[in-house]
């Protein structure tokens, strides 16, 4: 229920409880709604699809309201912010449809397929003066705030290397959005992001790039390896994969020992600090219930403070690991 709303283009004042309007009918769009659903704060309310079909039962699971279009979902009164759950290669437009009504975006990863193509959405953005934030959910973890003090605390020294790898066996149907060229396929940008968005924010950009991919039939990328070196000397050892079910962990390392962040890495329940072969400490970063509220509650924070930028994860933050993605993409070899 809304008591104060958007105004001038953004939204200010007080919102007791907001109405999410749904694009995609995915596994994440079944995953959101279910994260609206435990929230009070919240209220799945509208789902559009390219397909009539899968609306209407999407719609029918959920009890949800159907609306033919993005543009139209934008529009509906009772729809106070899109979550954007589409394929890659839709986010852009998808995005910009609610942006250009003024209607606030939480949109999936990565915002769009290149940093060229972000940009553009971020510019709509801005120009409207319009909340958009990426929905990198791994920053919003309770185990992302613990590791950033523990790193803090000096725990482990100086961040020297970091290791972290995200991969699964996709499901190999060329129809499908992962190996798809024209859904904007690949391991790195599904799956890699994680791994790149994690030592990026350690480490910052890197001065050397390194990598080698192995690709699919259609092209794009099945696995890829990146090492990168940044500032100081500290390395990055980072890897994603579409035909290998890797540990999805990550390791950040110093003189001090080491901080294991137990997979999976980008929404994990437990760091271990350890030194040589010992454990010196366990942190219990668990939570009940979805992990994808933290990141809704950020948008909720920020709109009820009429803010256009998440300043825990903002634009130039996206826009920064989608220049990374591709420098990666572009030197890595094709072995496949
Ligand atoms: N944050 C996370 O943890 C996380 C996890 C997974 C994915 N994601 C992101 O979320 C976005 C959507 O991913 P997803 O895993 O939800 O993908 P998905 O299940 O393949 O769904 C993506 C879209 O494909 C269409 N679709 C769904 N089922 C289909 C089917 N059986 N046949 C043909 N088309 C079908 C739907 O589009 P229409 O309804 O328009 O037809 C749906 O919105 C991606 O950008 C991804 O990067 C994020």
């Amino acid at each position: 229920m809304l008591v104060t709303r958007r105004t001038g283009g953004a939204t200010v004042g007080f919102v007791e409880r907001f109405g999410w309007g749904i694009v995609g009918s995915g596994r994440m769009a079944e995953a959101m709604v279910a994260t609206l659903a435990e929230m009070r704060s919240a209220r799945p309310v509208a789902v559009t699809s390219r397909s009539p079909e899968r609306a209407a039962s999407f719609a029918a699971r959920h009890g949800l309201a159907v609306a033919a279009t993005p543009a139209t979902l934008a529009e509906r009164p009772d729809v106070d912010v899109v979550y954007v759950a589409s394929t890659h290669d839709r986010h852009v437009d998808d995005a910009v449809a609610a942006l250009e009504r003024g209607v606030p975006v939480l949109c999936e990863k990565p915002l769009a397929p290149s940093a060229k193509q972000a940009r553009r959405l971020v510019e709509v953005a801005r120009r409207e003066r319009v909340f958009l934030m990426e929905a990198m959910w791994m920053v919003f973890q309770p185990a992302w705030e613990v590791l950033l003090e523990l790193i803090d605390e000096g725990r482990i020294g100086a961040v020297r290397y970091v290791e972290a790898d995200f991969g699964f066996p996709a499901d190999p149907d060329p129809a499908r959005r992962w190996l798809d060229p024209r859904q904007a396929g690949g391991a790195l940008l599904d799956v890699g992001i994680y791994p790149v968005t994690f030592a990026r924010a350690l480490l910052g950009d890197p001065e050397v790039v390194a990598a080698v991919r192995v690709d699919a039939d259609t092209g794009v990328d099945l696995q890829l390896a990146a090492v990168m070196r940044h500032r100081g000397g500290a390395l990055s050892v980072l890897g994603c994969s579409f035909q290998a079910d890797t540990a999805i962990q990550a390791l950040v390392a110093g003189p001090e020992g080491r901080l294991v962040v137990r997979a999976p890495f980008h929404h994990s329940t437990s760091i271990e600090h350890r030194r040589r072969s010992k454990l010196v400490e366990t942190f219990d970063v668990g939570y009940v219930g979805s992990g994808y509220r933290f990141e809704v509650e950020e948008v909720h924070r920020c709109l009820r403070r009429g803010l256009v930028e998440s300043p825990r994860y903002p634009l130039d933050t996206s826009l920064g690991v989608l220049a990374l993605l591709d420098r990666i993409r572009d030197v890595s070899d094709r072995a496949g």
